[in-house]
């Protein structure tokens, strides 16, 4: 059971904070396809930015799960220390740094994980923000400032000593953004070296994977990024991968990873629902707040962003159909009893109509044909055949 201060997660899979992705919608989806905490998208330490919508967009809201986790990026003490307090105000149950994005934009004023090439400088970050806030704080670090100057250990240290409650570490050097693959012994001497939990985090996109890196680093948990977008449920199956049910139990959700289902699809509509729901409510307020009439604001307009939104997460859905029927293609392939027979014609079939919807989907202009294409698209996609087994 991993504990950070009074809070006990129900699981070892978490996400991880991705900005422009982590949105409220997607949280709740995670966190009810068994992800053991989220965290809400970054948000600026500036004060001047913080009524920004982008800004208020980032807030751990009432919806959330809890621990309601709220990350911050900045890189004057003072100023994060005021975020911290700012956000913990308006309801944030842990408060985590982020000292693991690359992001040009970022990094430039040595925010971020250019933050790890300046440790007297984290340690200052750090000591304000833990004294500022009664809540747990938490820390998100890369295994350091490039290949040469892996520092993970040494910040990792220094933040325990400081009061820090986790960590997560990302197996990349800022140098690496996001090529190469992830490391996992950095990651397994700063588990070594702190008696707190520790997230391990890169590239993890299975349940037979997140187990394999566990074993490597002895990590309390892991955390996963960008294999969630388009399958919020690979923390179902990272569950029932590392908690196997009895045999004789009955397994309630993923039977076969990597394949659509019913209840899949069931969710993605749910998915858009909430997107649909969280983005209009949002811009209705953001509208109102602008002086703009109640009865004036049209509906179409405020759910503009919506649909725009909701085009990014059904495109990875609709990508991780593909990939489903292209697996079983494969698997039909290399079964020569089943080879010659009409599976390959039919998954083949499948790919083509899931990329044409897909493009159709990018073309609809209103929330409610968004809804309709999907509700009509899944009820005569044939559950055995099309995109699934
Ligand atoms: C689009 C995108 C946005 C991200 N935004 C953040 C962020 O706001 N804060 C942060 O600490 N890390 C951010 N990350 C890094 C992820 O949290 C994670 O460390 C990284 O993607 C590696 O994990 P993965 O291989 O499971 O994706 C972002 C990553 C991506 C792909």
């Amino acid at each position: 059971m991993i504990n950070i201060g009074p809070y006990q997660l129900d699981g070892e899979a978490v996400l991880a904070p991705m900005a422009g992705i982590t949105d409220q919608p997607f949280r709740q989806v995670c966190h009810r396809m068994g992800a053991a905490m989220v965290t809400a998208e970054m948000s600026t330490s500036k004060a001047d930015l913080r009524q920004t919508s982008k800004s208020l967009l980032r807030l751990a809201d009432a919806a959330d799960s809890e621990p309601r986790v709220i990350q911050i990026v900045g890189t004057d003490p003072a100023e994060m220390a005021i975020a911290a307090r700012y956000h913990v105000d308006a309801g944030a149950q842990i408060v985590d740094i982020n000292m693991g994005c690359p992001a040009k934009k970022v990094c430039k004023k040595l925010a971020g994980s250019a933050l790890m090439k300046n440790p007297s400088l984290v340690a200052d970050i750090l000591k304000q923000v833990v004294d500022s806030v009664d809540v747990p704080v938490t820390l998100k670090i890369r295994t350091g400032w490039d290949l040469e100057n892996r520092n993970a250990v040494q910040i990792a240290r220094m933040a325990e000593d400081i009061g820090i409650q986790s960590l997560a570490v990302h197996g990349r050097s800022r140098a690496c953004r996001f090529n190469g693959l992830a490391e996992y012994d950095t990651i397994a001497e700063v588990v070594a070296a702190v008696n707190i939990p520790v997230f391990a985090n890169g590239d993890i996109n299975s349940g037979q994977n997140a187990q394999k890196v566990l074993n490597h680093t002895a990590a309390s948990g892991v955390m996963v990024g960008r294999a969630a977008q388009g399958r919020p449920w690979i923390f179902a199956e990272i569950n029932q991968y590392l908690n196997p049910l009895p045999k004789n139990a009955q397994k309630t959700s993923t039977n076969r990873p990597g394949c659509f289902t019913a209840w899949q699809k069931s969710l993605i509509l749910e998915h858009l629902e909430l997107i649909h729901d969280y983005y209009a409510r949002f811009e209705t307020q953001n509208l109102l707040h602008r002086g703009a009439k109640r009865s004036t604001i049209n509906k179409d307009q405020a759910i503009d962003l919506a649909v725009k939104i909701s085009r990014k997460h059904v495109c990875w859905y609709f990508n991780q159909m593909v990939q489903c029927a292209s697996n079983l293609m494969k698997e039909h392939t290399s079964d020569f009893s089943v080879a010659t027979s009409s599976c390959l014609v039919a998954e083949n079939q499948a790919i083509k109509t899931i990329e044409i919807a897909k493009k159709q989907f990018n073309t609809l202009l209103v929330a409610k044909d968004q809804q309709q294409f999907l509700k009509q698209f899944f009820s005569e996609t044939n559950l055995k055949g099309d995109i699934a087994a």
